[in-house]
């Protein structure tokens, strides 16, 4: 079966591979689950993986197949699945297990080994293709009134981890009831952690650099958060404005926006990088004003990446949540979508070029 694949490490090799369809019992003890793809989700990784800044071919192979953000339907089940049947809807977790204890638990976002196995990124083929089979650890159903968001359930999940590590850590505060949020970036991340601090009470101000009125900035007020624009003002202006954040989730990309974010964070507050950034740049800061601010405010730094089984299904709790809270705003980040595996080019062209496309896609099959 066809395949989007690329030769890593060679910049531009976005192409087709041919690969062998995948049986059920490629699992042990039952408990294989055969999911026909639908749909796949692609984001900035995918396109530094394809100008080689990033991710491995798995051992053996010289190509890596693509895709990370799946949705699909189950076709079949080992006999000892319990989770999930034929006809469901699901999605499926990116990190595979290493050897640490954090990934004997189920808590492999957690690894504390160097090496991490990630399905369409590194060291483990990805899911754009026709169908794949996992162990029903790895798969997490999605429901039917669901469908329409699809492809956002794996975005969704690293969104969840961040802010779910931010409230967790924060325990540190035996009281910790933060009033005002700042989203560094109105992108699918930013978008969707914008949502999940809405459903929790906050304040929050999303910042990018377009001038309102563009897509982002009706999706951020259609979720009832408020869009700066940087080119309108400055991230330190707003902060003398409205207060500095109890809570600043980076999704920018830019490193530059993450470590300036740390100049408008508030007393006991907690600070979120999220973006993976494969280029080589150098900032420069204030050294001394950060430092001593940050002692004498006992703030936090924290980066949170990927996502297990908990935070697919908390952000899938949250999507409906927002769904029914905000009828038809989240669907509006799913802008692209391209029909096919064989209009990989297009994939890519989308996400190299097209400034607005908030989310490409593939359509891979009909249902
Ligand atoms: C994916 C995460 C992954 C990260 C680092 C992101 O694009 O959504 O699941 O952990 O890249 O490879
Ligand atoms: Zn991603």
């Amino acid at each position: 079966m066809k395949a989007i694949a690329v030769h890593p490490g060679k910049p531009n090799s976005v192409h087709l591979e041919e690969i062998a369809e995948p049986t059920l019992d490629s699992i042990d003890d039952g408990m294989g689950v055969f999911v026909r793809v639908l749909k796949v989700g692609v984001d900035a990784t995918d396109r530094e993986i394809n100008e080689a800044k990033y991710g491995n071919a798995p051992d053996g192979d010289e190509f890596l197949v693509l895709g990370h953000e799946c949705f699909g339907v189950v076709e079949a089940v080992g006999n000892n699945v319990r989770r999930v049947k034929p006809g469901d809807y699901v999605t499926a977790t990116v990190r595979r297990p290493g050897g640490s204890i954090y990934d004997r638990i189920g808590t492999y976002d957690m690894t504390s080994e160097e090496v991490y196995y990630e399905r369409g990124i590194n060291l483990r083929h990805g899911f754009l293709t026709k169908s794949f089979v996992d162990h029903e650890d790895y798969i997490v159903r999605v429901p039917g009134g669901l469908k329409h968001l699809h492809v956002l359930m794996e975005p969704m999940s690293c969104a969840a981890k961040a802010i779910q590590q931010a409230f967790e850590v924060q325990r540190r505060m035996k009281v910790w009831s933060p009033k005002r949020a700042f989203v560094m970036g109105a992108g699918q991340i930013g978008l969707l952690a914008t949502l999940v601090l809405k459903l929790r009470g906050l304040e929050v101000y999303t910042m990018a650099r377009s001038v309102a009125p563009t897509l982002n900035s009706e999706i951020v007020a259609g979720l009832e958060a408020k869009y700066v624009s940087l080119t309108e003002t400055t991230i330190p202006k707003l902060a003398k404005k409205v207060g500095k954040a109890d809570l600043i989730i980076d999704a920018t990309g830019s490193s530059r926006v993450a470590f300036e974010s740390m100049t408008v964070l508030g007393h006991n507050g907690v600070l979120v990088w999220t973006s993976i950034t494969g280029g080589k740049h150098q900032v420069e800061l204030p050294g001394d004003e950060i430092n001593i601010d940050w002692v004498l405010g006992n703030k936090l730094l924290l980066g949170s990446v990927n996502a297990n089984r908990e935070h697919f299904e908390s952000g899938i709790r949250d999507l409906a949540l927002g769904d029914v809270m905000y009828p038809g705003v989240i669907g509006k980040i799913l802008t692209d979508g391209v029909d096919g595996l064989d209009n990989y080019s297009e994939m890519m062209r989308l996400l190299v070029e097209e400034k607005t496309a908030l989310k490409v896609y593939v359509n891979v099959a009909e249902e």
